[in-house]
């Protein structure tokens, strides 16, 4: 990938499709031969790009970035939140620092412009015995796609950079800022170097302070998430002042 300032993602192996199922797909299909870390699969367009809780990722050629890339960290399991976190922090900070777009963090994976959808992470883990054989980390970007054109969701309205920018926007340079960015963050997680990562996560977060209801696999619930811990977790105050850890779950903000 031509002008990219990342140093291992995308670099050695980097897969271009004009049309595809899905990256995700496509990725997890390389991980399991053995493609390497840094492995990068990007897509024009997708004809069954997906999303999380089994939606669809909306995916029309030429106008969004649909993009994986194989992780294979040496961490163990509980970590992997922080996985999430810290590629969140990456497209946040990328459409703030490139685009000039005020992207806020709704924990755990969506990225929001002024509570408008603009980028969908999708975090796919394969474990082994020793724990996280790999990761596939699946991004979707709103980029120069026309608001009216998205199907009607009523849980998220959604927008992309061409609509809070009203200019057309260089998809490329975004990929490999985002790149560098993720790239970034992930060697500092390898590093031991979390810290930076949190506080930024943290302050980006529209989610904190905020009364929620919480959809997991565990149940619903509902309270003030007061936190995002060290692990990435999100830390959820309910009516009874319990404080509950939260690995991942759908938010709803109610206040
Ligand atoms: C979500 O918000 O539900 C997550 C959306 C993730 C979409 C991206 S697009 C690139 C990659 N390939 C997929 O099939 N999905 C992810």
């Amino acid at each position: 990938c031509p002008g990219l300032t990342a140093e291992v993602f995308g670099r050695k192996e980097y897969l271009y499709y004009q049309e595809i199922d899905s990256t995700n797909s496509q990725a997890k299909a390389l991980a399991s031969k053995g493609y390497p870390e840094g492995t990068l699969v990007v897509a024009d367009m997708q004809t069954a790009g997906r999303g999380r809780r089994g939606r669809s990722w909306y995916s029309p050629g030429s106008q969004g970035i649909y993009m994986s890339i194989i992780l294979r960290p040496v961490l163990p399991l509980k970590e992997i939140s922080r996985i999430s976190l810290l590629v969140a922090v990456a497209v946040a900070e990328t459409l703030a620092e490139e685009l000039n777009l005020p992207a806020c963090i709704k924990w755990p994976n969506d990225i929001l412009i002024d509570n408008k959808k603009i980028a969908g992470i999708l975090s796919e883990v394969v474990t082994d015995m020793d724990g996280i054989e790999y990761i596939v980390v699946g991004i979707g970007l709103n980029i120069n796609n026309q608001p009216q054109d998205f199907p009607s969701d009523f849980r998220t309205p959604a927008t992309s950079a061409m609509a809070e920018d009203r200019c057309l926007v260089s998809r490329v340079k975004v990929l490999q800022g985002l790149l560098a960015r993720l790239e970034s963050h992930y060697l500092d997680l390898l590093a031991g170097r979390f810290a930076g990562t949190l506080e930024k996560g943290k302050s980006l977060s529209v989610v904190i302070g905020q009364e929620l209801k919480l959809d997991t696999i565990n149940g619903v619930l509902q309270g003030q998430a007061v936190d995002i811990d060290d692990h990435g977790f999100l830390l959820l105050r309910d009516q009874s002042g319990i404080i509950h850890t939260i690995m991942s779950g759908e938010i709803t903000i109610l206040s």
